[in-house]
């Protein structure tokens, strides 16, 4: 059933658990994360990047096969638009069906971050989204910040009194498009910004994050868990293994067990951070 990101998000932080948002980029991993909430019996965001927008040659159509899917699913799912920088496609939220969107602003230095991300906020607002913003460059996606920079916390909570966002991500160790769960979190540091900042925390690039250190994260005060490299590195080895096989043509022969491997993959995320915080 489709919710929005909004209930999601602050019926999880109010459990003290952590609510797993998934790239979407094809059909087939829209489907896979319902799948894998149906299995956990848990809820999950379905989130389409600029990226995957832009590769589909527009938001519409993926957002209609995601929601879609998301109406069809006896699991809670809710429908997110991801790394937004251009106005634009920010505009076209309304029209794409989604419940909230991540502005992304974090490359522009903090002054003309403050500016765009507050005109964001107040247009979501007033189309009724939840609206999620960057401070501190996350590393793996280029910008103006220095990588390896952390999100101060006073800073933090300047910056959401000043643009009214409903959600903040924050650099705290991790880095998009890991390959290996090798990355490590600074948990005091999401410690004091969740005591700092009034919103609920967000944490990308979770795929580089081993299950057990997310849950940790998520105990500290991390609310929303992005994750995407992690469902294709299991979408295109299942694909990769099936291939094998010189008389592979239907591509459903390989779409299959890779739609199943993801599904497997959303599950197993999802029941890491569910637990109710132990601290
Ligand atoms: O916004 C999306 C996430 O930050 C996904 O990052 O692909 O490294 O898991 P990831
Ligand atoms: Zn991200």
């Amino acid at each position: 059933m489709l919710t929005t990101t909004a209930e999601l998000v602050e019926d999880a932080r109010g459990r003290g658990c952590g609510v797993a948002a998934f790239n979407v980029i094809t059909l087939e991993h829209a489907e896979a994360v319902a799948a894998g909430a149906e299995a956990s019996g848990l809820p999950a965001i379905l989130q389409i990047s600029q990226n995957a927008a832009r590769f589909h040659g527009g938001p519409l159509a993926i957002a209609a096969a995601a929601r879609a899917v998301a109406q069809a699913s006896s699991a809670a799912l809710a429908l997110h638009l991801d790394h937004v920088e251009d106005v634009d496609l920010l505009h076209s939220a309304t029209a794409c069906g989604v419940s909230s969107v991540m502005f992304d602003a974090s490359k522009l230095d903090d002054e003309a971050n403050v500016a765009a991300t507050r005109e964001a906020s107040a247009w979501a607002h007033r189309h009724g989204l939840w609206l999620e913003a960057e401070l501190g460059e996350i590393g793996g996606k280029g910008g103006a910040h220095t990588p390896g920079v952390r999100t101060d916390p006073d800073q933090a909570a300047a910056f959401v009194a000043a643009t009214g966002v409903d959600g903040l991500a924050v650099a705290v160790g991790s880095s998009h498009a890991m390959r290996a769960r090798v990355g490590r979190l600074d948990l005091d540091l999401i410690e004091r910004l969740r005591d700092a900042v009034p919103v609920p925390l967000v944490l990308h690039g979770s795929s580089g994050i081993e299950n057990d250190h997310l849950a940790e994260a998520v105990a500290r005060g991390m609310v929303k868990i992005n994750i995407g490299t992690l469902l294709n590195l299991a979408f295109t080895g299942a694909v990769r293994e099936m291939l094998v096989e010189d008389s592979v043509v239907d591509p459903r022969v390989y779409l299959a067990p890779a739609r199943s491997a993801m599904a497997d993959a959303v599950a197993d995320c999802q029941r890491a951070i569910a637990a109710p915080a132990a601290s």
